[in-house]
């Protein structure tokens, strides 16, 4: 592309971002440069002086391992701030990262995707999180039609497009014709919760004691929705403490077990999909028995999930290319094109 002298300028100046603020991971998209950073939602701070000691990649490795005068937790639950003061911290701590710690000439404006259930004081707390974090505009969006942008699902069309984003702390699914939401659920049940089911199995089962980071790992190195012959011997060894001796031990886990630990919360996904195809207007109906369903966020990487639904549904599933990075693709892309998609942005 050519640039003019006067938007080459702009382009040098302006930092614009589109930020997908996520219960599990942040990631953020610069105008006119793409995704410059992608972080888990976890910062750890002094608990003496509030200092932040580390964020993102770093900060989750100190999870569930710090010492007492240091605090490392993930800001967002369920999709939605639940410690205001800490996320604005790791916010400006993302943002200085992709400022390379350079002070800016222009405060930026930003796009943030929140759940499509968000309340307006929750929607509130996105808003004044980001301007504290150093925004001049705050825009937000909702997250499954930035999903579904970010998919490159034809939203602007008079037809029906669905997605089901599961992300960490929720599960969202809508029906999209003309830039607009015609239906949608959202569920707090995602990748988290799954992880927390498998702590729980491994408990019941074998008084073994987990921590979630090690459940998220068995989940994704064996877990699975739907199970084909050969994957239900695929086994894991896990550590962790006996509860009655209270030693460490280390037990072998295999697919189906897994798959077993995780039936709760698929059902629960399968319904809020099935709500809102009963709920879908006839004539986006009729569309979707050909264009099936789209899915995105980290959730819908679980294996054979997407033939479960396709199973349980009768209609045609697709996991989306990159599909942690929907939403953030699909924000961005509204900042690109701001004068066609300015409608998608939700209304103050
Ligand atoms: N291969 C995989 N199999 C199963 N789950 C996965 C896989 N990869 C990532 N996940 C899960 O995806 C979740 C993170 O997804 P994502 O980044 O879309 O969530 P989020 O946007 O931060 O959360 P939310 O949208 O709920 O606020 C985590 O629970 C993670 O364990
Ligand atoms: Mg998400």
């Amino acid at each position: 592309m050519k640039f003019f002298p006067a938007q080459k300028l702009f382009s040098i100046f302006s930092n614009d971002m589109a930020i997908d603020l996520g219960t599990a991971n942040t990631v953020v998209y610069v105008r006119n440069k793409g995704i410059l950073l992608n972080e888990p939602s976890v910062v750890a701070v002094d608990a003496n002086t509030n200092k932040v000691l580390a964020a993102g990649k770093q900060a989750k490795e100190m999870l569930g391992k710090t010492p007492e005068n240091i605090i490392a937790c993930r800001p967002m639950r369920d999709g939605v701030i639940a410690n205001f003061k800490l996320t604005e911290s790791m916010l400006r701590h993302f943002i200085r990262i992709i400022h390379n710690d350079r002070r800016t000439l222009i405060r930026p404006r930003m796009i943030i995707g929140v759940p499509s259930g968000i309340t307006q004081v929750e929607k509130r707390a996105v808003e004044d999180s980001a301007k504290q974090a150093g925004a001049r505009e705050v825009y937000t969006i909702m997250e499954p039609m930035a999903a579904a942008i970010g998919a490159g699902l034809p939203v602007q069309d008079p037809c029906g497009n669905m997605v089901v984003d599961i992300g960490g702390g929720t599960t969202e699914v809508a029906v999209i014709s003309l830039k607009s939401v015609v239906f949608c659920r959202s569920v707090r049940v995602g990748g988290d919760e799954m992880d927390r089911a498998i702590v729980n199995y491994v408990k019941r089962k074998y008084n073994l004691l987990i921590g979630e980071r090690t459940a998220e790992r068995i989940k994704i190195d064996v877990g699975a929705a739907l199970l084909d012959v050969n994957e239900e011997k695929q086994s894991i060894d896990v550590k962790g403490r006996d509860l009655i001796t209270g030693v460490p031990k280390t037990v072998t886990l295999t697919s189906s077990e897994v798959n077993e630990a995780l039936l709760e919360i698929v059902a629960s996904i399968i319904e809020v999909v099935r709500v809102a195809l009963e709920n879908t207007p006839p004539e986006l109906s009729s569309d979707l028995v050909d264009k099936g369903i789209m899915m995105a966020g980290g959730g819908s990487l679980l294996r054979g999930l997407d033939r479960l639904i396709s199973k349980e549904t009768g209609l045609p599933v697709q996991v989306a290319k990159d599909p942690l990075f929907c939403v953030v693709n699909g924000a961005g892309k509204v900042l690109e094109e701001l004068d066609f998609f300015k409608d998608t942005l939700m209304s103050v």
